[in-house]
């Protein structure tokens, strides 16, 4: 394939590329770490720059990025809304205080080599899918390349470090068991954009997926159409299931996530219904992935999550630090994915 049909693309989701094309960035990224452990300089960003633009915070996706850009010879910077203009929607626009997404992406464009932004939740007042119209609105005014730290519906680069390393862990991927699964946690505002990454990337892979969710949290359905539709061409399946336990049998890969429920979240009510949500939430305490439910699973599956966790209620610390746990595999594989992902379309 030639690589120079990635050049000034967007990565906003997984949907966006083929599975050719994934591929081509899991090999660059496989390279990159090989490099990167024997400290060879792979320096193809000399002198660029990304901006990263956060809207809510971050431990693995700034650092993985900074750290990438800066071992790729360029800069990250840190662009905090507040600090500066904050990029809004035009709807949004109060004067001195933000800027319009269409200004801002013509601005920075004139001053360096890529836009990396994470939009979801408080700063979109909790409306499903306006984390996303944000990121959208970045890509049709910027003419530098654009690339998605997570939305309220995709998080691409978490999905390609995932799939990287199910890569190493697994080998092929072809008919493996992939199960995402719901579970429990404190806080009942978080994105659905892992589970929407993670299934449209082990899809495209030909894997056998199985999504697990009590009543109230099944994911997107245009997304779910989407994963559907991978899995009948590359030769996988797709089953949704209610019983964490009953998923979890046979499994070789075991991802328990907690996600929040759109279906309380505006568009589709006036205003977030986080109390009813939480309500919910307590009613699914049980939804754990614990050493049982490990027990039930292929005897080298290994336990996925995209990180921070809650520990004890997500899933059990014995899980987590135990030999199965591929947790922190995932956290380091954002670096080197991630680094092929600007290798390749900032290069
Ligand atoms: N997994 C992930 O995106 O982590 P951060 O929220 O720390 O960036």
């Amino acid at each position: 394939m030639k690589t120079d049909r990635f050049r000034g693309r967007d990565f906003l989701t997984i949907a966006d590329y083929g599975r050719e094309e994934i591929e081509t960035i899991l090999e660059v990224a496989l390279d990159f770490k090989r490099k990167f452990a024997v400290r060879e300089s792979h320096r193809l960003l000399d002198d660029m720059t990304l901006f990263m633009i956060f809207y809510g915070m971050s431990l693995r996706t700034r650092n993985s990025f900074e750290a990438g850009m800066t071992q790729l010879g360029g800069h990250a910077h840190y662009l905090s809304p507040g600090e500066i203009y904050t990029p809004a929607l035009d709807e949004e626009v109060r004067e001195y205080r933000t800027e319009s997404v269409s200004d801002v992406a013509r601005v920075l464009s004139r001053m360096g080599h890529g836009i990396a932004i994470r939009c979801f939740g408080k700063a979109v007042h909790w409306v499903y899918g306006a984390g996303q119209e944000v990121l959208d609105g970045f890509a049709e005014w910027a003419d530098i390349p654009v690339i998605n730290m997570e939305s309220d519906i995709y998080h691409p680069c978490q999905g390609m470090a995932d799939i990287l390393t199910m890569r190493e862990k697994l080998g092929h991927l072809e008919g493996k068991k992939f199960v995402m699964s719901w579970a429990f946690s404190p806080r009942s505002q978080k994105p659905l954009s892992v589970a929407h990454s993670a299934l449209q990337v082990t899809s495209l892979m030909g894997m056998n997926i199985t999504v697990a969710h009590p009543e109230r949290f099944d994911l997107d359905p245009r997304i779910m159409d989407l994963v559907r539709a991978n899995s009948e061409k590359y030769g996988g399946s797709v089953e949704v299931v209610d019983d964490m336990a009953e998923a979890c049998r046979g499994a070789d890969v075991i991802y328990a996530k907690n996600w929040t429920s759109r279906h309380y979240l505006p568009p589709e009510v006036d205003k977030p219904m986080f109390e009813e949500v939480k309500k919910l939430f307590e009613q699914n305490r049980h939804w754990i992935c614990d050493e049982e439910k490990m027990k039930l699973a292929h005897r080298n599956a290994i336990f996925m999550h995209c990180l921070p966790a809650d520990r004890n209620f997500e899933v059990t610390s014995a899980v987590m630090d135990g030999p199965q746990s591929a947790v922190f595999d995932q956290a380091e594989n954002r670096l080197h994915a991630q680094k092929a992902i600007m290798a390749l379309i900032m290069g």
